[in-house]
């Protein structure tokens, strides 16, 4: 996914704040920097891996394979609306993976992905504390439960609907 002039400056801004005072030869930051900025930006860019390894003189094969290696980690800008599918046990064993492949297919993105117009977002959470709703979905804050394939059309449509109104109605308050 390309990042606009504007996110790579505050990604590049962001990482040269967060390693100002980072011992270089303390290999042991190098996990908590990258966390750091996943703090900060909701992901970790690509110029952050070159220059944490930069930093800690270390390969940047290397910080990437920390950042695929640990699933917490995003590669990509999350995107307006973040889906999150609960994997908890409860969720697992009522056909979490079934639900995930359908988002998967729907948005056209695999889980740690972005949709090219950066509206959606795909990840994997541990239990969310809403057991008895298993299988579960967060969208933004909101709890989605006893999820199925159809209702993921639904949610989807459901979206559009209300991003589609949200622009009739700023459409009419220009006029
Ligand atoms: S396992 Fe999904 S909400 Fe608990």
């Amino acid at each position: 996914m390309k990042l606009t002039e504007e996110e790579k400056i505050i990604a590049v801004e962001t990482t040269q704040q967060i390693l100002a005072g980072v011992d270089r030869q303390n290999r042991g930051q190098l996990i908590p920097v990258l966390q750091k900025v996943q703090e900060k930006l909701g992901y970790v860019p690509q110029v952050t891996m070159e220059k944490v390894a930069n930093h800690f003189a270390v390969p940047a094969v290397d910080v990437y394979g920390v950042i695929t290696f640990y699933n917490q980690f995003r590669l990509t800008p999350p995107g307006k609306n973040q889906v999150k599918i609960c994997m908890g046990t409860a969720c697992h064993m009522r056909g979490a993976h079934i639900i995930q492949e359908a988002w998967e297919r729907r948005l056209n993105i695999t889980v740690g992905e972005t949709t090219r117009d950066r509206e959606y977002s795909l990840e994997r959470v541990a239990c969310v504390g809403c057991c008895t709703m298993a299988p579960v979905v967060v969208i933004n804050e909101e709890v989605h439960g006893k999820m199925t394939p159809t209702r993921v059309d639904g949610l989807l449509f459901a979206h559009q609907l209300d991003k589609q109104k949200a622009k009739e109605g700023n459409a009419d308050n220009e006029q």
